[in-house]
């Protein structure tokens, strides 16, 4: 999209120190991604001849979050300002390069189109510097872009310098620039860190360009949002709620319903099918894909999970890296960890928790039960407090159970063990030996039944509590005699 003589340096190596925050500012999160990455997302369609990314505070991690998306990455050690990491980007700008598209790592809504925009005003108008502003409502923390008469840029001046009449000025600098770059190394070499935080402000470039007589250029976002960096935690928060009700949006127009939009948190890369309905609450995350026709309901966290066609998960359920098959059911407050695979009909209630374990085709397990490292074959039904004893302190070990087996409540199944085709397990049993096809097992202790006995019990209670009120009424005919003495005695 853009020509081969078009580097574009992102900007990623500062502390954020605003955020007050042991994660380098670039690495915290909105919409589900971290706000570098929305960046770097944002330039790729521009195919840019090179992807530069500075990097600095914690250098290791945000290189990773890149070099994984294409980007080159350059280091910039230490921090002394937005005009020093460009400096130390020139290093690695390949000579053929003429022009330069210069973003912070702190934008994450920008788009790519404006980036586009920007650099054919840039190319069009002939300029030594074409600089992204908006006009914000409130341009408190930013840079304001100082205009002459005839309305020409002329300098930024940072919040920190600036005068009243000049913080009233609700045009600002994004930090988004196009540079041309044979104009633009002259004046980096003269930056002077002659300012508050004592730090090479690019900003400065601007005023220095407009000293030489360069054409400088502004480009003003048509939507002023998208230039919104994140300083501040409060400017997270902002920009993802932005984020989710543009995903939420989208999601709307290809056929979701969505009650209550703005209490739900989808991530970027969450597909739905039509008709599937998301109720109030819920969280979408990662790489979730959820068919056509489900509901998915109040409170459930959905992460890395695929769900299918019509299938339902009920409120407050938690699936990680699970699977819900053709008109499943999930729920309510059911918990499928990693590798829980529930097939087509099948059915998981309230309090079961599934790890690692498939449930074939119609199988129910409804209530009270652990499942773990298990195969449970189709039509089994699985009864109200069954656990798979899974795990002997060292390993873990499998149980499989056959098709249209039916397990008694409260069975412990002691693993490794095998539950043949429709054999029956019956309540209570601890089951430690395979359990042929067919056959019934019962491992428990056997019943005792003592007729009469409770009848008995309960006339020699009767008669003990006749015996009482008579000398109760002993007692209270009497003096009253101080308590702790009289029981003292009685011990004695
Ligand atoms: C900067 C601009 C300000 C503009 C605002 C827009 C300067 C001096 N000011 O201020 O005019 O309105 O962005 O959001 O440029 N970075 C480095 N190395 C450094 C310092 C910063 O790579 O030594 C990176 C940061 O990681 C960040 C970007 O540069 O991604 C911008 O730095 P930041 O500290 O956020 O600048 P602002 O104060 O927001
Ligand atoms: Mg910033």
């Amino acid at each position: 999209m853009i020509a081969k003589d078009t580097a574009i340096v992102l900007l990623a190596a500062g502390k954020g120190t605003r955020m007050r925050s042991e994660l380098a500012k670039v690495l915290h999160r909105a919409g589900g991604l971290p706000l570098v990455e929305h960046v770097v997302r944002a330039c790729l369609p521009l195919k840019p001849a090179q992807l530069l990314v500075v990097v600095g505070n914690q250098a290791k991690e945000v290189s990773a979050v890149v070099t994984e998306l294409g980007a080159q990455t350059v280091l910039q050690q230490p921090q002394r300002g937005t005009g020093h990491a460009m400096q130390v980007a020139r290093r690695a700008i390949r000579r053929s390069a003429k022009l330069a598209l210069v973003v912070p790592g702190d934008a994450p809504l920008l788009r790519t189109e404006t980036l586009a925009a920007l650099l054919d005003t840039h190319r069009r108008g002939e300029a030594a510097a074409t600089i992204l502003t908006a006009e914000l409502d409130d341009p408190t923390e930013y840079g304001r872009v100082l205009r002459d008469s005839e309305g020409r840029v002329q300098a930024i001046v940072e919040e920190k310098a600036a005068t009243p009449e000049q913080r009233a000025i609700r045009e600002v600098n994004s930090s988004i620039y196009c540079f041309t770059l044979s104009k633009l190394w002259p004046c980096l070499n003269a930056l002077r860190p002659e300012n508050a935080h004592r730090e090479l402000y690019l900003t400065d470039v601007i005023g220095l360009l407009r000293q030489r007589n360069e054409r400088v250029l502004a480009y003003v976002a048509p939507d002023s949002r998208e230039i919104l960096g994140c300083n501040t935690r409060a400017a997270l928060a902002y920009v993802d709620r932005i984020f989710r009700a543009r995903k939420a949006a989208e999601l709307m127009d290809s056929g979701v319903t969505i009650y209550l939009p703005e209490t739900v948190v989808i991530d970027p890369e969450v597909t739905a099918g039509s008709d599937t309905l998301v109720e109030p609450g819920v969280q979408l995350l990662g790489k979730t894909r959820i068919g056509a026709r489900c509901k998915i309901q109040t409170g459930s966290v959905l992460r890395d999970t695929r769900v299918d066609d019509d299938a339902v998960i009920g409120p407050h359920s938690i699936l990680d890296s699970s699977r819900v098959g053709l008109k499943a059911e999930v729920g309510p407050f059911s918990r499928l960890r990693p590798g829980a695979d529930i097939r087509a009909g099948a059915r998981v209630g309230n309090f079961v928790e599934v790890k690692n374990a498939v449930l074939h085709e119609g199988a129910k397990a409804l209530h009270l039960s652990y499942l773990g490292d298990a195969s449970i074959g189709s039509k089994a039904n699985i009864g109200a407090g069954t656990i798979t004893c899974n795990y002997d302190g060292v390993a873990k070990h499998q149980t499989k159970i056959g098709n249209g087996v039916f397990i008694g409540s409260d069975t412990a199944l002691v693993a490794p063990v095998r539950v043949g085709h429709g054999a029956y397990v019956a309540a209570g049993s601890t089951i430690t030996e395979n359990v042929p096809a067919d056959a019934l097992a019962l491992a428990r202790g056997r019943q005792v039944n003592k007729p009469g006995w409770a009848a008995a019990r309960r006339k020699e209670i009767a008669r003990a509590s006749k015996a009482e009120p008579r000398k109760r009424g002993r007692k209270s005919s009497r003096p009253s005699k101080p308590r702790r003495r009289a029981k003292s005695k009685s011990r004695r």
